[in-house]
């Protein structure tokens, strides 16, 4: 990786952006609401079980699941939320003009099915967070994003910036807004929905695949006060916090054994541990591991779903933005 871009990921770690009154903060926030958060969690899974369940009895009778579990099983869910802040990075590969309005993201991309559960939680007062945009996007099963699709994700990002600007990125401030670098006008696996009245919303996608010196990774941002164009692109709406989604250790072992992740052979993929931001988000208390349970309730290889609460710290948000926003971009 470009030296800098290290030094800016370090940056964004504790010693430098984050006082310990605001460490404690954060670690408290994210379990303050540990109860709200695991009945939400648990309500969640509950109705997805009894939504399955009607389906498999729906009009032609065929269905691809199967209700094995006769009492709902939700030991594996854990009551943490992942606490949105404004530093989280955005990534180089945010880039709305193709963020669509829809809960299936797969288009033509291949890969083992991934159903996104996720829920809001405002963190001060323990209430679900209703009609919020969840704004989600992240690689395809070989580590390319959409609209980004002529960068190669083998290279590392210094490399890729030098060869189109014969410079280097300079700090924090070069690295403000890489919308130019994009490619192309693609939109898969990338796309918005709101929260509904019990604060949850939902996806389809696949499972994604890696890309050079980061973690698995799906990014995250909520909009409060949006609304969209007719191409079903966000208009406006403030962006109040960012996050990273990142998964299971074993379970990307299992997943990335399968084609078409395993032909993904020129890179080796860096774990959890290795990813400067899983780290930083870890030692700020915004972290959280994606809950998961198979999909048909028996095979991780037939679909992977899996459930997130997200908090937010609506006493950041001032006139629907977020205060001190500080959009870093590694
Ligand atoms: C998690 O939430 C459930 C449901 O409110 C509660 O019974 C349990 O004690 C909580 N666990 C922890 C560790 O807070
Ligand atoms: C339902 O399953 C039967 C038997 O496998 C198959 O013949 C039929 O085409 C299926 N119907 C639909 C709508 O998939
Ligand atoms: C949607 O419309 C906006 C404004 O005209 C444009 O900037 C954007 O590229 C469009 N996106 C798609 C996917 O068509
Ligand atoms: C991921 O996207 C890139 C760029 O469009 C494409 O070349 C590659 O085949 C895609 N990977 C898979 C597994 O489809
Ligand atoms: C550098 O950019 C050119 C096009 O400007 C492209 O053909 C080439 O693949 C790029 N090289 C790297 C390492 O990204
Ligand atoms: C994206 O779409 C817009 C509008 O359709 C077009 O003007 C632009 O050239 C496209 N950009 C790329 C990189 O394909
Ligand atoms: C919501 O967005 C509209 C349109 O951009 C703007 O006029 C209004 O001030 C915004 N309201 C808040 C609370 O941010």
């Amino acid at each position: 990786m470009y030296p800098l871009l290290k030094l800016i990921i370090a940056h964004l770690g504790p010693h430098k952006s984050f006082d310990s009154a605001t460490l404690a903060r954060r670690s408290e926030l994210a379990k303050r609401c540990s109860d709200q958060v695991g009945m939400m969690k648990r309500d969640r899974h509950t109705m997805r079980k009894r939504n399955l369940a009607a389906r498999s009895n729906d009009g032609d009778g065929n269905t691809t699941y199967t209700i094995t579990a006769a009492a709902p099983k939700y030991d594996f869910l854990k009551n943490d939320t992942c606490i949105l802040t404004p530093e989280t990075s955005n990534g180089p590969y945010v880039y709305p003009p193709s963020q669509l309005l829809r809960q299936n993201m797969v288009e033509n991309q291949v890969g083992v099915p991934l159903e996104l559960d996720i829920g809001l939680i405002d963190v001060n007062t323990c209430e679900p967070l209703t009609n919020v945009l969840v704004d989600i996007w992240h690689c395809n099963a070989t580590g390319s994003y959409s609209s980004f699709t002529g960068l190669d994700p083998n290279t590392d990002f210094g490399t890729l910036y030098h060869n189109l600007t014969n410079t280097y990125p300079n700090g924090t401030h070069g690295l403000g807004d890489l919308e130019w670098m994009h490619t192309d006008n693609a939109t898969w696996l990338r796309g918005m929905w709101p929260t509904d009245k019990h604060g949850a919303t939902s996806f389809q996608t696949i499972f994604p695949g890696f890309y050079v010196e980061r973690a698995i990774h799906i990014h995250a941002q909520v909009h409060t006060n949006w609304s969209v164009l007719t191409n079903g692109t966000i208009a406006h709406g403030r962006t109040v916090s960012t996050g990273q989604i990142f998964i299971d250790e074993a379970l990307e072992e299992e997943i990335m054994a399968l084609e078409p992740y395993a032909s993904h052979t020129q890179i080796t993929r860096y774990t959890n541990v290795e990813d400067g931001i899983y780290s930083t988000e870890s030692e700020t208390g915004a972290m959280t591991i994606l809950d998961t349970e198979p999909l048909d309730g028996v095979d991780y290889k037939n679909g992977v779903l899996g459930y997130i609460t997200f908090g937010v710290d609506t006493t950041q948000i001032r006139d629907g933005s977020t205060v001190n926003a500080n959009p870093s971009v590694v």
